[in-house]
């Protein structure tokens, strides 16, 4: 090691994307190493809507692994943390800043202290599974301070040990986790599929449904699954590697149709085998399938589909619009159906990308009060609203993979002393 008196700190800041699953991941071969027991599909969000940010520091000063979360310190014991930390220790190698004159040789990294610190511009509350993100984040982040050689493939074999979604998140676009056969997980790894130009007409919109309950965590709820579901068993076997290869086939042609078809068949059956457990696990309540109703009856009444769902762990919607003016319907139904708290209002009732809003012309509550109900409601027109259902929507799209942030100023940790900002 060499540098100004010990002194020194190097760090380096990632951001990495969150991943929405359409052919999901639930269940587990092997626990400690997060093998799961099907492949699955996912698409990258745009970072600039939902992302974390990591900054990693190294510093001879440190004498513990530490990290925060948002701003917190929280503990690094946690097996899944252990686990990527050494994988990622055990393949560091030398690191060379010649503008410092800082050198750390490979065994160096043995016996030298990490800082972590992560943000996610997203609120935790909001029940948006912030762990792939995270996880990801935090593997990306530490292989580029520690020198890795392994390409975002073989990085995602680590980044699975601490949450199995989390490999997805390496790469942006269109993802596929195959989940390999090898016992040590070797294969079990995360492929682009097609990165995020290749189907930019989706848009995605997220409904954060307000929910009091405290849902079971994917872990447990997936341990239990495993262990009392037959239905799992047959998803496993026979379902999911027929669905794979079908949705490889709609994503690669662009087919929207065969792509809502699956997704929403993939959505409903992990709630069906959810139901399968015992005890029963419940993750969408009832304003998730007022979503699901709202999607069907449109999808049906046009004939061809428009609009896809899939629910993970948690009641919130995340809807998959073929294209920007099935985006403007869409929105203009979930406002019809799910109008903003006035007191609020609809700045912070719709965030993300709000050009979407612009172009449905919908520029205030006004213009909120004033929408028709869907023609595919006929004679069937609500008597009652949901005013409250939804704490608010997310409009998003599909989005590139980790980066680095070169820019100094976005660091979590200061410069000199290595801790928060
Ligand atoms: C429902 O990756 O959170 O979102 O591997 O135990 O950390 P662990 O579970 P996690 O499970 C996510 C399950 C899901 C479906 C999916 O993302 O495919």
């Amino acid at each position: 090691m060499a540098g100004d008196c010990g002194k020194w700190v190097v760090m380096v800041t990632a951001q990495t994307p969150m991943n929405m699953s359409v052919i999901k991941y639930w269940g587990k071969r092997d626990e400690t190493l997060i093998l799961p027991v099907n492949d699955s599909i996912s698409i990258t969000l745009d970072p600039d809507h939902l992302c974390t940010t990591t900054t990693v520091a190294v510093s001879p000063t440190f004498d513990r692994d530490r990290m925060w979360l948002n701003g917190k310190e929280i503990s690094l014991s946690g097996g899944r943390y252990q686990n990527c930390l050494r994988e990622i220790r055990s393949r560091a190698t030398d690191v060379e800043d010649d503008e410092n004159g800082i050198k750390i040789a490979e065994k160096d990294w043995e016996k030298l202290h990490l800082h972590i610190a992560s943000y996610n511009n997203f609120p935790t509350a909001a029940g948006l599974a912030s762990s792939a993100a995270g996880f990801a984040c935090l593997v990306f982040a530490l292989a580029k301070l520690m020198n890795l050689k392994e390409d975002r493939s073989k990085l995602s074999t680590i980044a699975r040990q601490g949450s199995g979604s989390a490999c997805r998140s390496l790469h942006g676009g269109f993802v596929k986790w195959i989940m390999g056969k090898d016992e040590d997980g070797k294969d079990s790894l995360a492929v682009q599929l097609a990165d995020e130009e290749h189907w930019d007409d989706l848009v995605i919109i997220i409904a954060v449904v307000s929910s009091r309950q405290k849902e079971t965590s994917s872990s447990t709820g997936m341990r239990e699954t495993v262990e009392t579901s037959l239905l799992l068993k047959h998803r496993a076997k026979e379902v999911v590697p027929k669905r794979i290869p079908q949705m490889e086939e709609a994503i690669k042609n662009r087919d929207f149709a065969s792509f809502a078809q699956l997704t929403c068949a993939e959505s409903n059956q992990f709630h069906a085998v959810c139901l399968d457990t015992s005890p029963p696990i419940f993750y969408m309540n009832d304003t998730s399938r007022r979503i699901i109703s709202i999607v069907e009856n449109w999808n049906r009444y046009e004939g061809t589909p428009q609009v896809a769902y899939t629910f993970d762990a948690g009641p919130n919607a995340v809807l998959f619009a073929r294209n920007r003016k099935t985006a403007i319907l869409l929105l203009q139904r979930l406002l019809f159906y799910f109008p903003p708290d006035s007191f609020f209002g609809l700045n912070s009732y719709i965030v993300g990308d709000k050009s979407i809003l612009k172009d449905a012309g919908i520029e205030g509550i006004k213009d909120v009060e004033g929408l028709p109900p869907p023609p595919e409601m006929k004679d069937s027109i609500p008597s009652q609203k949901y005013m409250g259902d939804v704490s608010y929507f997310i409009c998003t799209r599909p989005g590139r993979g980790p980066v680095l942030l070169s820019d100094k100023t976005q660091a979590l940790l200061n410069p000199q002393t290595g801790l928060p900002k």
